[in-house]
Order: C-alpha cells, then structure tokens, then sequence
C-alpha cells in the first residue's frame, strides 16, 4: 500500500492543454475521489495515474517509488472501468481467477483468493454462472472483484457506477465504501456525481478545465466552498447565488441585491469576509436549506412570492425569485406553502464570492 503525490503535473495532446499543474496528495489507505464536470481532464488524470499515458511535465510517486515513467505492469495498480469489459466466454469464477492465471500463480492461492473476493462481494453463489446470465450490478461487482484479486497497492476507479441505475448505483456504492473499510487500499475514484463523491471521499478533489480548484474533506468542502465553482457543483439543488454590491455605511456592512424595481439588503459579518469595499460587485450565496421560514416583519427576512413547490415527502422545495434571481428554498414538510404565497425567508450561513475572480471572500 501507498500514499500517492502527483506534483506539477501537466498533460497535453497537441495544442490543447488538459491538464496544468495538477497537485494531489492521497495519504496511505485513503479513499480519494476526483470530481468534475465532463471533459475537464478526470479519466485523463487516472490513466497517467495507471501509466496509460504519458505526462508532457510533472511527477507521480507511489510512496517514496517515482512511477511518471513507468509501464503499467510496472506500477502495481488495478483498475475498475466504467464498462465491465468481462470476458464472455468465462464464468465467474474463471472471470475472477483469469489475472492469476495468466501470471502463474498456484492454483490453492488462486482458489482461496476468488473464494474469499466472492465472499466479500456477495458472488459466492454467482460462480458459475455466464456474465450474461448477470445483471449489470452483479456484472459491474465481478468486474471490481477482479481487480480486489490482484492485491494490488492502489485501486483506480473510472465511473464504475455510472452504467447504473440509480438504486442500484447505491447499493453498489456501499458495497464500495464497506470493500474500503476491509482491505485499506489506497483508492482513486473518478466520478461527475457529486453525490457519490460526498459519500464516498475521505478526501475530494474538485478539477474544473485541468486545475484543482479545492481538496479537502467532502464536509468542510461543501461548508467552506473556495470558489463559485465549486459552490455551485456540490449541493443539490445548488446554492442559490445572487449578484450583489456591497454597501458600506459606517458600521453596517450588507450586500445590496437590485432588479431595477427594487432591493433586498442583506447584512454581511465583516468579521466573517475579507475585502469588503464599499461597491465591490459580489455573488452572494445561500443554500437552499440555509433559508428558514421566518415572520414578515422580522428583521433581515427576505420577502419571497412562491411560484412552485416540490413535496418530496420529507422536504418540500419552494421556487421563487428574490430581486429577480431565481431561488429555492428547502423547507420542512410540515411547512404548508403554495404557488402564490408570500414566504419570508431568514437566510443561515452566507457565502460571499468576488464576482470577477469568483473567488471565496471567507476570511
Ligand atoms: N487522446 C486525446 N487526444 C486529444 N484530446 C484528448 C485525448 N484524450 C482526452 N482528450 C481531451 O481532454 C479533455 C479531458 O478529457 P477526459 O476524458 O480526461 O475528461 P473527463 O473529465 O474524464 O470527462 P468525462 O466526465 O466526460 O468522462 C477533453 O476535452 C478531451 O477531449
Ligand atoms: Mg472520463
């Protein structure tokens, strides 16, 4: 087993650049996930992770080895795709045992190894059956016990899930986090759901065009978003982000939302946000279940006509737009609202974004 670092790693086909100056740092035994919108350079990362390309500049190392060169028999990794590319023609217990045989390895090992794999990835009763008497759960589990067989000292995972359906897609995505727990191999995990990145990371890279905008622990990402980007890729539904301007009047620090007709004024911490210029143009955000349902009246409660609501049984989501900016807010089932009504919504926990740059004004 083994940390992974990739240092200064850059990657380019052409003159198109796809990655630049990429740094990721995966301690020993740490499931990690990269996670991006598609074509921002993932499975790209991952195949020079497994040595299925080759890097324009930059290093990988697996613990204190230098891998950027090597071939990938080499580097003993192990990779799960996103197809499950079985062979046809073999049951599943020869599916599992076909690495091992190709490289000789004695046949009790072979045994004891494909039955404990199936064990763990409840294939026991599977063995003998054909890949296409499977279905594509049970398909997408040997095709990851084929990878478990190996031992290898780091797992990549390419969108294993995402020829899923969605409950299957979770059941799947337990058995991955429980599989972890168990064998403690380093694991790179590649995913556009941010869904399953949340659940699934001990730590999370955010990629977006080529660069890693934020790493981190899911939680503390999704509390203390660095940039718009990533404020808006994690949470669903997203943060509710609004243009503002900031206002100074002696003490009274707020973010002025106009639409032409009128304004909201939200009260900004000063001792929560860095750069707070009179007439500084900001992205103010909020998440949806960071707006509770207050009491007109109410000092700071922002006036909102409800134009749709969402039941969803436990949560009901209502639409509707504060100064012209669209917004949800989540509220509890018990909360009776219809198309139509005036909600007053007392925003929680504020997020401020420099509106050029994007970046997180949080001190
Ligand atoms: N061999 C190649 N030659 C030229 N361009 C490539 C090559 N492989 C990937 N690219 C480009 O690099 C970019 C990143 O591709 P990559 O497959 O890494 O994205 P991704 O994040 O995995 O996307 P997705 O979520 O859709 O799988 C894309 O714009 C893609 O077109
Ligand atoms: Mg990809």
């Amino acid at each position: 087993m083994a940390a992974v670092s990739i240092t200064k790693l850059c990657k380019r086909f052409g003159d198109t650049v796809v990655l630049k100056d990429v740094e990721v740092m995966v301690p020993d035994g740490a499931f990690a996930v990269l996670v991006g919108p598609s074509g921002c350079g993932k499975s790209t990362l991952l195949r020079l992770l497994a040595g299925l390309e080759r890097p324009t500049s930059g290093s990988i190392m697996f613990g204190d080895r230098e891998v950027t060169k090597l071939e990938p028999r080499e580097r003993d990794v192990a990779m799960v795709f996103q197809s499950y590319a079985l062979y046809p023609h073999l049951n599943v217990r020869d599916n599992l045992a076909f690495g091992l045989k190709l490289r000789k390895e004695d046949p009790a090992e072979i045994a004891k190894r494909v039955a404990e794999v199936s064990e763990m990835l409840g294939l026991s009763a599977l063995l003998g059956r054909m890949p296409k008497a499977l279905s594509g759960g049970q398909r997408q589990r040997v095709a990851m016990g084929r990878a478990v067989v190996r031992r290898p000292s780091l797992f990549l995972f390419d969108e294993p899930l995402s020829n899923l359906d969605a409950a299957l897609r979770a059941q799947v995505r337990v058995d991955i986090r429980r599989l972890h727990r168990e064998l403690k191999t380093t694991s790179v995990y590649v995913t556009h759901d941010q869904v399953e990145a949340m659940t699934l990371a001990d730590i999370m890279f955010i990629l977006n065009g080529g660069t890693v905008e934020q790493s981190g622990k899911p939680l503390e990402i999704y509390d203390a978003p660095a940039t718009r980007f990533v404020a808006g890729f994690l949470g669903s539904p997203a943060m509710n982000v609004l243009d503002a301007v900031v206002a100074v009047e002696g003490e009274r620090v707020e973010a002025v939302i106009s639409d032409g007709e009128g304004q909201l004024r939200v009260a900004l911490d000063p001792a929560q946000f860095d750069k707070l210029e009179h007439g500084k143009a900001v992205c103010l955000g909020v998440r949806p279940h960071d707006l509770v349902c207050g009491d007109a009246g109410e000092p700071g409660a922002l006036p909102m006509t409800v134009t749709f609501t969402e039941a969803l049984g436990g949560e009901t989501y209502a639409h509707g737009e504060l100064a012209g900016f669209p917004v949800v807010a989540r509220l509890a089932a018990t909360t009776l609202v219809q198309p139509g009504d005036l909600i007053h919504l007392m925003p929680q926990r504020l997020h401020l974004f420099d509106a050029d740059s994007g970046t997180s004004l949080r001190c």
